[in-house]
């Protein structure tokens, strides 16, 4: 719990799935944190629920793609905890479709989100980082990034191009004392891509629990300053 307590955590994509269960990890474990994704409804509820557990959460409706709404949600972080120490880049969608025809609005809303999202978020809080004096950024990747799978040519494309931008990042950033590290999961159970959990659940797959990628999440953060995990394969077993 020490380790945590008092830091605090932008955690994107947290009104529900792995996000969610992330915010909710991380609050448990003292840290106060700023949630992020674009529909509002739901990430005040994911914040009211922290809330209500005794943590400390504060929700900040934006599109992860929009540089100038990120800003300000860092902002409002240092404004309202004093700084900022850890962003999950989290938020990620996929829009599955024959390769043939698929409609280019989707490869480019897919890119957007999965992969200049995570730059955008990044960079807006790289000064927050300096001000503290160091930082720790974690992306949720997925399998699809490192194997190509029929019908997700997008999806594969962001997730390879999300793991060169941490590697980037990581040897330009590490000499300033910011960690960058990436997880890669299987399939974990959520409502992802279109599907609800339920019909996932019953689709003879193995899953792993949103709460499963939170525990890896809170490991990585409490690893000594000393030790660098840079990549982590998550499956389910
Ligand atoms: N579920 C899986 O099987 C699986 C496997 C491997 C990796 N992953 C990765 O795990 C991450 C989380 O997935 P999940 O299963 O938790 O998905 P999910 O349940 O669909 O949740 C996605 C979250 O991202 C937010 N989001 C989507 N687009 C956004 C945008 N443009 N700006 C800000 N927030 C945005 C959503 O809220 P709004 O829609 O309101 O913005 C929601 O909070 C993703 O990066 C995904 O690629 C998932």
């Amino acid at each position: 719990m020490t380790k945590l307590l008092g830091k605090v955590a932008l955690v994107t994509g947290a009104s529900r799935g792995v996000g969610r269960a992330i915010a909710r990890r991380l609050a448990k474990d003292g840290m106060a944190v700023v949630l992020l994704a674009r529909g509002a409804e739901a990430l005040h509820a994911a914040a009211r629920e922290i809330e209500e557990a005794g943590g400390h959460a504060l929700a900040t409706p934006a599109d992860v793609a929009d540089p100038i709404a990120v800003e300000q949600a860092v902002a409002a972080a240092e404004a309202r905890f004093g700084g900022l120490d850890v962003l999950i880049n989290n938020a990620g969608i996929s829009l599955a479709g024959p390769s043939a025809d698929y409609p280019l609005e989707h490869w480019q809303q897919v890119l957007a989100t999965n992969l200049t999202g995570a730059f955008v978020c990044s960079r807006a809080a790289y000064p927050a980082f300096k001000r503290r004096g160091s930082g720790q950024i974690i992306a949720i990747d997925s399998g699809a990034g490192r194997q190509g799978y029929p019908r997700m040519a997008a999806y594969s494309a962001s997730k390879f191009g999300l793991i060169g931008l941490m590697q980037a990042l990581a040897a330009e950033w590490g000499p300033e004392q910011i960690k960058v590290s990436t997880i890669l999961p299987g399939s974990i159970l959520t409502d992802f891509g279109g599907r609800s959990t339920a019909d996932r659940a019953h689709s003879g797959t193995k899953f792993i629990a949103p709460e499963d990628v939170a525990e890896a999440v809170v490991y990585l953060l409490k690893q000594p300053a000393r030790a660098w995990t840079q990549e982590m394969n998550l499956w389910p077993f």
